[in-house]
């Protein structure tokens, strides 16, 4: 059985030490050969209990230049119907861009097969209920991949929120961003509507969402006010002095900025802004503010969910107001991206829960969705989740 023990060594170092059971072998799959999916086989790569055996990209040619960059002999096809039909696999990484999200994951659940689905969970709200119907239906695990989970700093912050040291929690501030950050590695699949659906409001807004409500236990959210803007990704001339094409500004047809105020079930208040670019550093620190005390998490200078500093908690002490500082804590695993698989893949192996659940992330998905909704509507809106 796959066994891993957490130590912490003198220097507050975290470790893993990891034995894996290589008696029971997985056959894993990729669907969607770009980016991100050379992350995925780089970690299933190092796991001696895992077969690539096949991928799938609808880019003719794609999948088979990926797997032979890696240096992998695995089974290529055009879509994921068929990489279903023909392959017999335990797993698959869907690594496909956002608005395929939902289509790939629900035909592999519906195959039989557990599915470690990329982050943002899929597009709109309807979409995050069809495929927890389609996990329920299945009985298989879907996890979604947000690799902070696993960052030795993300789980302080809830140990602390969870300790009882702030009190009842009932303000959030959270989000993050760039000065200058659109991504475009290879090419518009993040900036195109048609592939992306959202821009920097999933994209790296669902990070500083999960970081906040992964610490106070995913309260449902209500209502929503949003805004949403485009005002960089519009501009020749950002992409000019990035050195990209200027016709990028022509297809981008997403958001590279959001704002929200949202409020949670409990009278939490959630106080949210996202950026790729914008004339400024930070746009603030997440604060979580409790009764008994707040906690400040410093941002980062580009956001993608990590915290930039050590952490302070303001508090008390015998009626004097005392700041307590929490050390940044390196992560000495094998590392985030490696720990999202790994424990996807134990939970397939020992029929445990997913890591990362889709009953939490779809409330994660209904304030993305509601934000977006509430900005193009112009006044805010309840949220409301599907019946599953
Ligand atoms: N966890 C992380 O740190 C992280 C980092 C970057 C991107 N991502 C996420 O990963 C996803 C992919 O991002 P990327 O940068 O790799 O994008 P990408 O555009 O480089 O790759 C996506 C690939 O999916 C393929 N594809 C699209 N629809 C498909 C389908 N129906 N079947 C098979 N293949 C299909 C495309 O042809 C493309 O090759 C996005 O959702 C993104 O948010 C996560």
């Amino acid at each position: 059985m796959a066994n891993e023990m957490e130590s912490l060594n003198p220097n507050g170092v975290i470790g893993a030490e990891e034995t894996i059971d290589t008696s029971k072998r997985l056959k894993v799959g990729i669907i969607g050969t770009g980016w991100i999916a050379e992350s995925h086989i780089e970690s299933y790569l190092k796991m001696p209990d895992v077969d690539i055996v096949a991928g799938a990209d609808i880019i003719p040619g794609k999948a088979r230049a990926f797997f032979k960059r890696f240096n992998v002999d695995a089974r290529v096809y055009l879509s994921t119907e068929e990489l279903l039909e023909k392959e017999e696999l335990d797993a698959v990484s869907v690594c496909t861009y956002n608005a395929a999200h939902a289509k790939c994951a629900i035909l592999a659940l519906n195959a039989g097969i557990n599915v470690l689905l990329e982050k943002p969970m899929c597009v709109t709200i309807e979409e995050a209920a069809e495929i927890v119907k389609a996990e329920k239906r299945s009985g298989k695990v879907l996890s979604v991949g947000f690799q902070p989970r696993f960052d030795p700093n993300m789980k302080m912050i809830k140990k602390i929120v969870e300790s009882g040291e702030l009190g009842d929690i009932y303000y959030i501030q959270t989000g993050g961003g760039r000065r200058r950050g659109i991504p475009t590695p290879f090419g518009t699949s993040f900036i195109q509507k048609d592939t992306a659906g959202i821009g920097a409001l999933a994209d790296i807004g669902c990070y500083s969402l999960d970081m906040a409500l992964n610490a106070i236990g995913y309260p449902k959210p209500l209502t929503v006010t949003g805004y949403k803007s485009d005002f960089f990704g519009k501009n020749k001339d950002y992409f000019r002095t990035e050195g990209k094409p200027e016709s990028y500004a022509d297809i981008f047809g997403v958001d590279d900025f959001a704002a929200a105020f949202i409020r949670l079930e409990g009278g939490i208040i959630l106080d949210f802004r996202i950026a790729w670019a914008m004339h400024l550093d930070t746009p603030g620190d997440t604060i979580i503010m409790g009764k008994k005390g707040s906690l400040r998490i410093p941002s980062t200078e580009c956001w993608n969910g990590s915290v930039g500093g050590e952490m302070t908690i303001y508090h008390d002490l015998e009626g004097l107001g005392t700041e307590t500082k929490v050390p940044v804590i390196e992560d000495q695993s094998k590392g985030l991206f490696y720990q999202k698989i790994r424990s996807f893949l134990d939970a397939v192996k020992n029929g445990g829960a997913a890591p990362v659940p889709a009953s939490q992330i779809i409330y994660n998905q209904a304030i993305l969705d509601g934000i977006a909704k509430s900005a193009d509507l112009g006044h805010e809106i309840e949220i409301v989740i599907p019946e599953i």
